[in-house]
């Protein structure tokens, strides 16, 4: 299952690998040779309601971690009350340990990422966006900055309105460098950290796009999510939906490639760019140039840490939006999956992703705080092999009890460490139960 017509990389050359002399950033010359700003000029030619539905029919879902769809995201916009400005906020934050896709992206393609941010502003009438860009990513903020100037010089963005005045509606482009905290990925902490305050995420409802930065309606995409959209209108829907895959259980499909940031045990790790629904074992075997040694495959942790880890009888797993129903772990989320080979300490690895959490946790909800250092705690005594079998019980009881969707915190921080303990434990029951002694029983209750 090889994809013979790249569309998010197709401009960058000898993507992934192959010489790095030959790779280079696409400037605003070349972008515009090669096509570009093609898809906005259409755009302006439409109605934005008329954009804004066919991206809902296209159903591009989010690139960010949860999938959900950007069109429908779009129209759930609050109407324009004339009362102040409307935000797009693009997330390019990218913490998520094993993750590397939004940054290759900005890397060598700015213009397809900023092309993307006018449609979505045209689209939804917005007036201002904000690139949020991770604090680590020094060159990259660079590149950005250089092509936000670029398309201010060619009249993309700009008081003249879109494209040099082809659309009376201005927008006005920004870089913003975060922090560097994994909390400011989460929309909300985002929200706060444009703001300049701490990134602490906020209570939903209401959400962005009723009232998101500085109390105004806002959208917040990830960067590849925004990177997908001049193709899917140049192109067309019928031919974004002719890559992917439908869903297994009649709900909503997986249409279009994806990048997939592999990294761990594979002989040539790398970010590639698959249809939607392709086997892991594929991208690893095909893509990445197989296990590194010919080892044998352990495990993998399917899409960022927070997705939880796929088991060695997991291999074939699709990689689609279906995955989390499909292999018991919380979703597809970046689907920059990291791969473990026979030779991998889970337990280590579980220690390892745990110190991440307890580190990450904003402070602001109990079971998220303590229970992510009490996970640590637990874990780095059944490594040493000081714990008992009632430790693991505890461990699997906290774990299962934090969370968004278990309805004890603000955000999903905790979910992604209640899900890494959980499939994990349950995936490698065995190990984790070699490294425990059994469970102290007081002499005096045990049968005679
Ligand atoms: C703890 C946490 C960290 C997150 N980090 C990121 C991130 O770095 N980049 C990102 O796009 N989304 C991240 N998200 C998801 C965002 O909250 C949000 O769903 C996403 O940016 C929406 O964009 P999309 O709909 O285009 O996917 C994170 C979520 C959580 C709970
Ligand atoms: S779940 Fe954790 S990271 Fe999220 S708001 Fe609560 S304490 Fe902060």
């Amino acid at each position: 299952m090889k994809l013979s017509e790249p569309i998010l990389t197709k401009r960058i050359p000898s993507f992934p690998h192959g010489d790095p002399k030959t790779r280079h950033i696409v400037g605003y010359d070349e972008f515009v040779k090669t096509d570009g700003y093609k898809a906005l000029e259409k755009s302006l030619d439409m109605e934005p309601t008329q954009v804004v539905a066919t991206v809902k029919d296209a159903i591009l879902r989010g690139r960010g971690g949860a999938g959900f769809p950007a069109g429908l995201k779009w129209s759930f916009l609050a109407p324009d009350d004339g009362k102040g400005l409307r935000y797009l906020c693009i997330n390019c934050d990218e913490a998520e340990p094993g993750t590397f896709k939004d940054r290759l992206l900005v890397d060598f393609d700015p213009h397809l990422v900023l092309e993307g941010i006018a449609i979505a502003c045209w689209a939804c009438k917005l007036d201002v966006a904000y690139f949020f860009i991770r604090g680590e990513y020094h060159h990259q903020a660079r590149v950005m900055e250089r092509a936000i100037q670029e398309a201010y010089a060619a009249g993309i963005f700009g008081k003249q309105g879109l494209m040099r005045g082809k659309s009376k509606h201005a927008v006005e482009c920004y870089l913003h460098r975060s922090a560097g905290a994994y909390i400011c990925g989460e929309e909300t902490g985002l929200l706060e950290a444009i703001e300049g305050k701490r990134g602490w995420p906020r209570v939903k409802p209401p959400f962005p796009a009723v009232k998101g930065v500085f109390g105004r309606p806002t959208i917040v995409n990830n960067v590849e999510t925004l990177a997908a959209v001049p193709d899917i209108l140049l192109r067309g829907v019928a031919w974004w939906k002719s890559i992917g895959v439908e869903s297994s259980f009649g709900g909503m499909p997986s249409y279009g490639t994806k990048l997939m940031g592999v990294s761990g045990h594979v002989a040539r790790p790398g970010c590639f760019e698959a249809p939607l629904g392709i086997p892991l074992s594929t991208l690893v075997n095909e893509y990445c140039g197989g296990m590194r040694g010919g080892k044998k495959f352990k495990g993998a942790i399917a899409g960022g840490v927070s997705m939880g880890v796929l088991g060695t009888d997991q291999f074939d797993a699709a990689m689609d939006f279906d995955i989390g129903r499909r292999c018991d772990v919380l979703g597809l989320g970046t689907a920059c999956p990291t791969i473990f080979d026979e030779d991998t300490d889970m337990v280590a690895v579980a220690r390892n992703c745990a110190r991440f959490f307890m580190n990450e946790s904003c402070g602001q909800c109990t079971p998220c705080r303590e229970g992510s250092g009490w996970i640590y705690k637990l874990l780095t005594r059944i490594e040493r092999g000081d714990a008992t079998s009632a430790d693991l019980d505890l461990l699997l009881e906290l774990g299962g009890s934090m969370g968004l969707s278990e309805g004890t915190t603000i955000c999903g921080l905790a979910d992604g460490n209640n899900w890494l303990v959980r499939t994990i434990v349950n995936k490698f029951r065995g190990e984790f139960e070699r490294r425990v002694k059994p469970k102290f029983i007081p002499v005096h209750l045990v049968a005679r």
